[in-house]
């Protein structure tokens, strides 16, 4: 009894930890609509996760903006949570936020820290701008997660073609990296978040024409 009650804590602090933002908490599977087929991916990583861990197998989720990426690799990042696996998803801008105006060292403790998460999910990678200082940042985050040796899942609207055919340098070192230990998964599906506006407007339509 005492010892579930300290996993359920334990559990509860990890997700109060590792879910920022949180609408995160609504990415469930529980909550899976079962209109995206590459859901069954998600369920598959998470059924395998023991050796996905061991083999240092991560994901790489591309496609357009509201095909449900950030919704599968937060549904893995629930259920591996409920499982008392740590884990974090975040994004750059709040990692380079966390960055800002903090001593060398401090800063260097905080990347260090991201590795002692089992699994690290980088929501949408590719928004944040692209300054000297902020390449630099994501170069050490993503540098130091690969020698980690421990999985990590991005998801990008980045064209695949994109990702494999970087801009300069600063973008290859990162994106060779990535795709080393990401498996490509493509969202090709429709786009949930016009279809969510879609019935935002028309139940809004249905109230204010309401006698
Ligand atoms: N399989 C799904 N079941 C239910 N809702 C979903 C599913 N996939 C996406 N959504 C919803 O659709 C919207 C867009 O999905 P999101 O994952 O944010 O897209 P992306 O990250 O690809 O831009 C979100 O509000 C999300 O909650
Ligand atoms: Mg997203």
């Amino acid at each position: 009894m005492e010892e579930q009650r300290e996993r359920m804590e334990r559990i509860k602090r990890r997700k109060a930890q590792g879910l920022q933002d949180r609408y995160l908490y609504d990415y469930t599977f529980a909550n899976d609509n079962g209109q995206n087929p590459v859901m069954e991916k998600a369920h598959a990583y998470v059924e395998h996760w023991k050796e996905a861990y061991r083999d240092n197998t991560g994901l790489l989720l591309f496609g357009d903006v509201g095909t449900g990426k950030s919704f599968f690799a937060g549904c893995i990042a629930n259920a591996l949570l409920d499982r008392d696996v740590p884990v974090l998803m975040t994004n750059f801008p709040s990692i380079l936020n966390r960055l800002t105006g903090v001593f060398a060292e401090d800063r260097a403790a905080f990347i260090a820290s991201l590795d002692d998460y089992s699994l690290l999910v980088i929501d949408d990678l590719g928004v944040e701008r692209s300054t000297e200082y902020a390449m630099e940042q994501m170069f050490t985050v993503i540098d130091s997660r690969y020698r980690s040796k421990k999985p990590l899942i991005v998801t990008t609207n980045l064209k695949l073609e994109e990702i494999k055919n970087p801009p300069d340098l600063a973008h290859a070192r990162i994106y060779d990296r990535i795709l080393e230990r990401c498996a490509p998964v493509l969202f090709s599906g429709k786009n949930f978040r016009e279809e969510g506006a879609r019935a935002t407007k028309a139940a809004a339509k249905e109230i204010v024409s309401k006698e």
